[in-house]
């Protein structure tokens, strides 16, 4: 069943590379993708399904796209176009660490640490953490961490790999650990946000962005802690991220409702109109096979983490990917950017299609993403 949902993302994904036109897809609106000329968050999932794509299928036509991509990004960082937040990890993860790790391209590898660089001009050192979003000193923002930059904290981690600076490292841990015990409630569900103030350092209040209430667990930050704990614990070997990630996992499966793609917040009142988010379930699922990978046999969670994966592919592939529609842009219906900002809360998401895939990937093929080598 993998096989043939795989040859069909790649034969999507190839007729939407001749559809874009060397635009990046966002999200959708009206079932079609909105493009931009690389300036979003999200630009480096483009770049990434088109690597993994590339590597499924061996089409030389996926790694002119995906080294097109590549260039791109590489304008972007020196104009330093639409920068200014956290999200350079997944933006140059998925593009040059990627082409770095598939070709073995020395341009791609110096570009991948320059935007580790970039990331760091993020570190706050008087709050110990990478602030998300806008500039220093912003009123509202200045002192915020989100739980989704564990995901930007593996570029950081590879940078010190390959560079041998340790400085790289040591923001990766600090800004894990103060992750952990900020935004990582008692009872394993998450804050989406989390406040310092911006003179004592002082840590304020949890808070959230686009979750259903300041306190509730919006589904896709738990996925991000879930998978973002796993890769701390990959590089840093330091078990009590890999515990942490378990926590969130079973608090995740815990909650998943009949058909196992989960809602799009876990305290969201649930009727027929509440809106899913098959993104989470696709970065949870990442996550799983990750912690799949490291715990040992016979370790206790590993029942309920099979079990979980399981139920999450099945729900994914039987009522959220797009079998039956040959022309559908996305691979994976139903997700939510932000069900809390009105924007594009039932529709396709250029990451929920790069996880899904990515998933796929690591089942059929062994592979484990661009995250790390
Ligand atoms: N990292 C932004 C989001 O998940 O919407």
């Amino acid at each position: 069943m993998w096989l043939h949902i795989m040859d069909d993302a790649v034969r999507k994904t190839k007729q939407n590379m001749e559809r874009f036109g060397g635009q990046f897809p966002h999200v959708s609106l009206n079932d079609e993708y909105l493009l931009n000329d690389n300036t979003d968050w999200t630009d480096g999932f483009w770049s990434g399904l088109l690597w993994l794509c590339y590597e499924y299928s061996g089409d030389e036509a996926f790694r002119e796209a995906a080294r097109q991509t590549v260039a791109s990004f590489r304008q972007r960082l020196d104009n330093r176009v639409a920068l200014d937040h956290h999200d350079i990890g997944f933006l140059y993860s998925l593009s040059s660490k990627a082409q770095w790790m598939i070709e073995g391209d020395e341009e791609a590898k110096q570009l991948t640490i320059e935007a580790a660089d970039a990331l760091m001009e993020r570190w706050r050192p008087n709050l110990q953490i990478i602030q998300a979003w806008g500039p220093k000193g912003d009123p509202h923002n200045g002192g915020r961490i989100i739980i989704d930059c564990l995901m930007n904290l593996p570029l950081l981690y590879w940078a010190h790999q390959v560079t041998g600076d340790r400085k790289y490292y040591d923001v990766a841990v600090t800004h894990a650990d103060q992750s952990r015990r900020f935004l990582v409630r008692g009872d394993d569900s998450s804050y989406h946000t989390f406040y310092f103030d911006q003179e004592t350092g002082d840590a304020q209040r949890g808070g959230t962005h686009q979750g259903y209430k300041d306190g509730s667990t919006w589904t896709r930050g738990q996925a991000w802690g879930i998978y973002g704990f796993a890769l701390s614990y990959h590089y840093t070997r330091d078990e009590k991220y890999l515990e942490t990630s378990v926590r969130l996992a079973r608090y995740f499966l815990d909650r998943l409702p009949e058909d196992h793609v989960v809602y799009w917040d876990f305290n969201a009142p649930v009727n027929a109109e509440t809106k899913r988010d098959s993104s989470a379930s696709a970065i949870t699922a990442c996550g799983i096979l990750e912690l799949l990978k490291v715990l040992p046999e016979g370790h206790e969670a590993r029942p309920a983490l099979e079990e979980g994966l399981s139920l999450t592919m099945k729900g994914l592939a039987e009522h959220y990917y797009t079998k039956d529609k040959p022309d559908a842009q996305g691979l994976l219906e139903r997700g939510s950017y932000s069900v809390r900002g009105g924007s594009s809360p039932d529709d396709f998401m250029i990451w929920g299609d790069y996880y899904y895939m990515e998933a796929l990937m690591r089942i059929e093929k062994g592979h484990k993403g661009y995250w790390y080598e």
